[in-house]
């Protein structure tokens, strides 16, 4: 059962980032905890199986290196690269950049991605990784967001499910920046509201989510 991230300000803004983000959605301590939990089900339910984690680059790098190390099972990591080129803040097609190279045929599977929203990323992968005929395929995400959803998937994982704010860190990006917070933040409006016309013509993956 995911979690519901706290719209109450949990604790204060880092000094250094108080000019661009609003607030701290989730702090690191309950991400912490939250990947505890999970990967305890996680154990239970892969316990005695060749597992294969495939994880969607570039969000989940902070997440997936935290939950591994939790993870007391045997096994094997891979990436998959999928980046949207759209313009604006219209979805664009979505485009593989990295293929798997990890043969999955006849094993189990958990797919890890930073967060869920439309679910176009999580959809695509799917459907890829299941034409490589894996025993089963389960879905991991930190986050999921339920308003924007065009495609009927699900994740089997759930860290904590958020309202529809601009949320960047621990993974997340705005324009590739603030992948390294180790928090979960949301960025003042202004940021992203005032965005040059340049930024919106690029190959941009971070824009979509925020319809
Ligand atoms: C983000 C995120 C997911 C995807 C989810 O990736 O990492 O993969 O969006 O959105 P969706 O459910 O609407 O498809 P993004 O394309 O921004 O690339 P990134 O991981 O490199 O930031």
């Amino acid at each position: 059962m995911a979690r519901t991230a706290q719209t109450k300000n949990p604790c204060p803004v880092p000094r250094h980032w108080r000019n661009e983000l609003k607030k701290v959605l989730i702090t690191e301590g309950q991400i912490a905890r939250r990947i505890k939990t999970l990967s305890t089900e996680i154990e239970r339910d892969f316990s005695g199986r060749a597992l294969v984690i495939v994880a969607v680059l570039n969000g989940t790098i902070l997440f997936l290196a935290d939950l591994i190390r939790c993870l007391s099972l045997p096994l094997r990591l891979d990436f998959v690269g999928v980046s949207s080129y759209g313009l604006g803040t219209e979805s664009g097609e979505l485009v593989f950049t990295k293929e798997l190279r990890l043969d999955v045929r006849g094993r189990d599977v958990l797919l890890v991605d930073d967060i869920l929203d439309t679910g176009r990323t999580l959809h695509r992968v799917l459907g890829k990784v299941r034409q490589l005929q894996p025993r089963r395929i389960k879905t991991c995400v930190l986050l999921e967001k339920a308003v924007h959803r065009v495609e009927k998937v699900r994740a089997d994982y759930v860290g904590f499910s958020i309202p529809e704010l601009f949320v960047v860190g621990y993974g997340l990006d705005f324009a590739e920046r603030y992948r390294n917070l180790p928090f979960i933040g949301v960025l003042h409006s202004r940021f992203y509201a005032e965005l040059p016309s340049s930024a919106a013509a690029e190959p941009s993956t971070h824009l979509k989510r925020w319809k």
